[in-house]
């Protein structure tokens, strides 16, 4: 079924200037991006939204590298969009990833891993409204 998920596109792939690689392969897999934003995010925003992996020891270090540059906030829309979209994505750690995905071909560590996507229909759904309002959405 026709599916919406959440993507970022991370500061380390901001910085180097990855954008219109890293949306051509959302694209060439058949997700449509139907939102986009950059912004920067504030540590206490970084830290809500990955309030999930609070307690993990990587946490500070997660929520500085995701403010230390502009990101890239998008909802993907398309046939079984999730799935699609982590299967672009490649494994989280990019020493793991398939060829041909964006963190095999992108990635420089496992924090630094140029994209993040949404798990589930629940987080997805979470996800998006973090970031967007229903307005914004243009399918
Ligand atoms: P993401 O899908 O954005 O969700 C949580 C992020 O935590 C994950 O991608 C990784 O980039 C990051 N992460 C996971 N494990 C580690 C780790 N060991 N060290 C640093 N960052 C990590």
């Amino acid at each position: 079924a026709t599916q919406r998920t959440f993507s970022i596109i991370k500061p380390d792939a901001t910085k180097r200037n990855l954008t219109g690689k890293i949306n051509a392969k959302f694209e060439e897999a058949g997700l449509r991006i139907i939102a986009q934003k950059r912004i920067q995010l504030t540590p206490a925003q970084a830290g809500q939204f990955y309030a999930v992996h609070k307690e993990r020891p990587f946490f500070g270090e997660l929520v500085e590298f995701m403010c230390s540059e502009p990101i890239v906030a998008q909802v993907l829309e398309g046939e079984d969009a999730i799935a699609k979209n982590r299967e672009v994505m490649g494994a989280t750690n990019p020493a793991d990833a398939a060829e041909g995905t964006i963190r095999k071909e992108f990635a420089l560590s496992i924090g630094e891993n140029s994209v993040h996507g949404s798990d589930a229909p629940e987080t997805a759904a979470e996800e998006i409204a973090f970031f967007f309002s229903g307005l914004e959405l243009v399918g």
